[in-house]
């Protein structure tokens, strides 16, 4: 079984226009799947599930698009807080808060603190506007020349003191990693489906997890 599965949410866009609806609608639809799927993985004993919500790329959208994401996020912390207590997930973020609103970095600083308190489960990783790129250069700014071990390095991510992705899946068709995890997804398993997000299944998802069980991973060993 994988310990940490990462998953790309691509496809909202297309969903919402194949459903003739602008494509905040499938943002929305996105969204409401997050929930689902997190469930399925912490019952099926993956202990760190990633999802890339928001790149540092994505800025580069509608400014109204923008918008909405970030609205909605707020929301979904809103809606959401108490779910996360019930269902034992821990919350954590990685990525450069520093741009959000001040009520939105709260938000989140709040969900993950009382969920660490409070839960032992699942710790689901939600990016936002997170890119391994921006991600590796703010790891080497806090790193002197003599301290580049490879344990230094991963001990200056975002993703400090979480193991490593040994399962990625990206949904929507594209096979492509878009800036999310890449050094942590080094031998990571990558899973390609053309269902857009927000009609993945757990039935999916499961017949995937059977498929890692049966991949061998050599880790450059043989
Ligand atoms: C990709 O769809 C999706 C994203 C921009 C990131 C994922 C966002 C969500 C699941 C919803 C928001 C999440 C939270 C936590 C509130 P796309 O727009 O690139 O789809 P397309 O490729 O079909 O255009």
């Amino acid at each position: 079984m994988p310990k940490h599965l990462a998953i790309i949410m691509d496809g909202n866009g297309r969903w919402a226009k194949r459903h003739l609806q602008a494509r905040t609608f499938g943002h929305k639809a996105g969204a409401q799947k997050i929930q689902e799927i997190t469930e399925f993985c912490a019952k099926y004993g993956i202990t760190h599930l990633s999802l890339y919500a928001f790149s540092t790329e994505n800025w580069k959208r509608p400014k109204a698009e923008v918008n909405f994401l970030m609205r909605l996020l707020e929301e979904y912390l809103d809606s959401k807080f108490s779910t996360y207590l019930e269902n034992n997930i821990i919350f954590k973020s990685i990525g450069d808060l520093s741009i959000f609103s001040q009520s939105l970095q709260q938000k989140i600083q709040h969900l993950e603190q009382e969920s660490l308190k409070q839960c032992n489960g699942l710790t689901q990783i939600l990016a936002l506007n997170y890119g391994s790129q921006d991600e590796l250069r703010r790891a080497f700014l806090k790193l002197s020349k003599e301290m580049l071990s490879i344990d230094a390095i991963e001990n200056a991510l975002d993703t400090a003191g979480i193991p490593n992705v040994d399962m990625l899946i990206r949904t929507g068709g594209e096979m492509r990693l878009s800036n999310f995890l890449l050094w942590q997804s080094a031998y990571a398993e990558l899973f390609f489906t053309k269902t857009l997000w927000p009609d993945f299944s757990k039935e999916e998802l499961e017949s995937m997890l059977l498929e890692f069980k049966n991949r061998n991973r050599r880790f450059g060993g043989l």
